[in-house]
């Protein structure tokens, strides 16, 4: 249905990029969207198209990006997961960004508004305008510094302010703006980055060629929401590996739910270490190889 809408809008649809980033010494492993298209931001590669939209196969384990030792006790983080985006090349920019998104969130997808936050870059005037313009309330968009609205792919490369959809699922009488951020029952959903600078080595922040746009919003996130489950290992693309891991233990529900952060590790760890296998990575002491090790062990552990 994303891939689907943006077409609609004038995307083109490209296929995921590997997990191993080809021609990229800056990283082990592809952990966004828009790693494919940096050199398109940068304005070193032309493509015969300005607007795109992928769902891509993305690894956060080492890095910049790492959230290895949050899986298991959450329930919505995963070493590999599919990043849904669009991605503007000097095309459009903020508006257009923050249009899209409210349209496929509010009006395609049915998301109810009333747990919708929105977040902008402490002195993005703008973007919290615009969210206002698509029907936000004021009181949901909120202003976050660098921590979390400014995104980066490493310490150089491509980054900019950006601009956060949170979805709380928790209990409607005690929702407060304070818990955005900061409490587990508010779940990001979606990032749109403006691209807008060049971080260079020396810290630096050169322009890009043209300002643009790199959205990433996470498929197993939608997926349980869209489902109407409170935790990413309850839907579809999970329920399989669970009920598999507990076949093979021949234990009840009882031992799952007593043992559900192991479960929900080994879960996760398989389908990265899967993932990276198919790719040619075998476990190893050094780079790569000794990262598949580490998921390999920490699942096994
Ligand atoms: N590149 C941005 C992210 O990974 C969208 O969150």
């Amino acid at each position: 249905a994303f891939i689907r809408y943006f077409e609609q809008q004038g995307h083109q649809a490209v296929p995921s990029s590997a997990l191993i980033p080809q021609a990229d010494p800056t990283l082990l492993f592809t952990n966004a969207g828009m790693v494919q298209f940096k050199d398109t931001f940068l304005g070193l590669e032309q493509r015969p198209y300005k607007r795109a939209t992928t769902s891509q196969k993305c690894l956060r384990v080492s890095g910049k990006h790492n959230d290895l030792e949050n899986v298991g006790p959450s329930p919505r983080h995963h070493t590999f997961f599919e990043m849904l985006g669009n991605f503007s090349f000097g095309d459009y920019f903020k508006r257009d960004a923050i249009r899209f998104a409210w349209h496929l969130l509010i009006d395609e997808l049915g998301l109810p508004l009333e747990r919708m936050w929105f977040s902008v870059y402490n002195d993005d005037d703008e973007a919290e305008r615009l969210w206002i313009e698509a029907g936000a309330p004021k009181e949901r968009v909120l202003r976050f510094g660098k921590k979390d609205n400014w995104w980066s792919m490493g310490d150089t490369g491509p980054c900019g302010p950006s601009s956060e959809i949170h979805y709380y699922w928790g209990d409607l009488a005690t929702q407060t703006a304070a818990g955005v951020n900061k409490d587990d029952e508010y779940l990001e959903i979606w990032n749109l980055v403006f691209m807008q600078y060049d971080a260079k080595p020396d810290g630096t922040l050169a322009p890009l060629p043209a300002p643009s746009v790199d959205t990433g919003a996470g498929l197993e996130r939608l997926a349980s929401i869209l489902q109407g489950k409170d935790n990413n290992y309850d839907t579809d693309a999970f329920a399989p590996i669970m009920a598999r891991i507990q076949e093979l233990l021949g234990q009840d529900d009882a031992h799952r739910q007593q043992n559900l952060a192991r479960y929900r590790a080994i879960a996760d760890h398989s389908r990265s270490i899967s993932f990276l296998i198919a790719e040619g990575v075998m476990p190893g002491n050094e780079g790569r190889n000794y990262v598949l090790r580490m998921i390999l062990r920490r699942a096994a552990r």
